[in-house]
């Protein structure tokens, strides 16, 4: 059965998840191949992360910021990722400045498809109703993993985001082992465990209510290897 507003809908507010196959997350943003090409390709120019309190050097990324509102999509002016230390012990509590996401991919037929697919869902979910204001960020992530660097997608392990609304969506897995999506509740317990294994390859999440992680990605052969990933979020404005 295909996935409609309104399956996604009820199976958020029964469960508060939704894991969604590549097949039918790409029947839902229904964007031709090409466009998917063009979009996957920008994650080969992320710049490094150089806020990891680890210490670490396996993260790239851009990030962009949008207000949302129905249909309607604004770009805002660039500004740095916030997330507070209760969300996030390990990198929290700093303005983290990204280089901003190019605006081909801003502006792209893709990201608009995904906010007009899932901001009436959340609005249908939401006390404020139709046409409320969401604070929304982009964020393209590539985790890299070598026998000299183990690459860690979620390093603060099972997190909210500290927003409403998370959606998460595998772009690309170049020669990775591992890399388990772990969804839980805010008490610790499991709720499941899947891996987002094809490009499209989907998670919805209720971060009021979900907690999620990602398992360290391991190489398959001992070459570098990396994984893709867009994460784009929803916070009431
Ligand atoms: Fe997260």
């Amino acid at each position: 059965m295909a996935i409609t507003p309104s399956t996604l809908t009820s199976a958020l507010a029964e469960r508060f998840f939704l894991h969604l196959s590549a097949p039918d997350a790409l029947a839902l943003l229904d964007r031709p191949s090409s466009e998917w090409t063009a979009f996957a390709t920008s994650w080969d120019r992320l710049g490094p992360d150089r806020y990891m309190a680890d210490g670490g050097r396996y993260r790239r990324r851009r990030h962009a910021t949008f207000e949302v509102r129905a249909g309607a999509l604004r770009r805002k002016p660039h500004q740095p990722h916030f997330q507070s230390r209760d969300y996030n012990p390990l990198n929290g509590d700093v303005q983290r400045w990204f280089d901003p996401i190019e605006p081909a991919i801003a502006d792209s037929a893709i990201l608009r498809a995904i906010f007009e697919r899932f901001t009436p869902v959340f609005d249908t979910l939401d006390e404020r109703g139709a046409g409320a204001a969401w604070h929304s960020e982009v964020h393209q992530f590539r985790i890299e993993t070598s026998p000299a660097e183990l690459g860690r997608p979620t390093p603060e392990g099972l997190h909210r985001d500290g927003v409403d609304w998370v959606f998460v969506m595998l772009i690309a897995r170049e020669n990775v082992a591992e890399g388990v999506t772990e969804i839980g509740d805010n008490e610790g317990n499991p709720l499941g465990r899947f891996t987002l294994g094809a490009p499209g390859e989907s998670v919805v999440l209720d971060d009021r209510r979900i907690r999620h992680g990602v398992t360290p990605i391991v190489a398959r052969d001992g070459t570098p290897a990396h994984r893709d990933a867009l994460v784009v979020t929803w916070r009431a404005d």
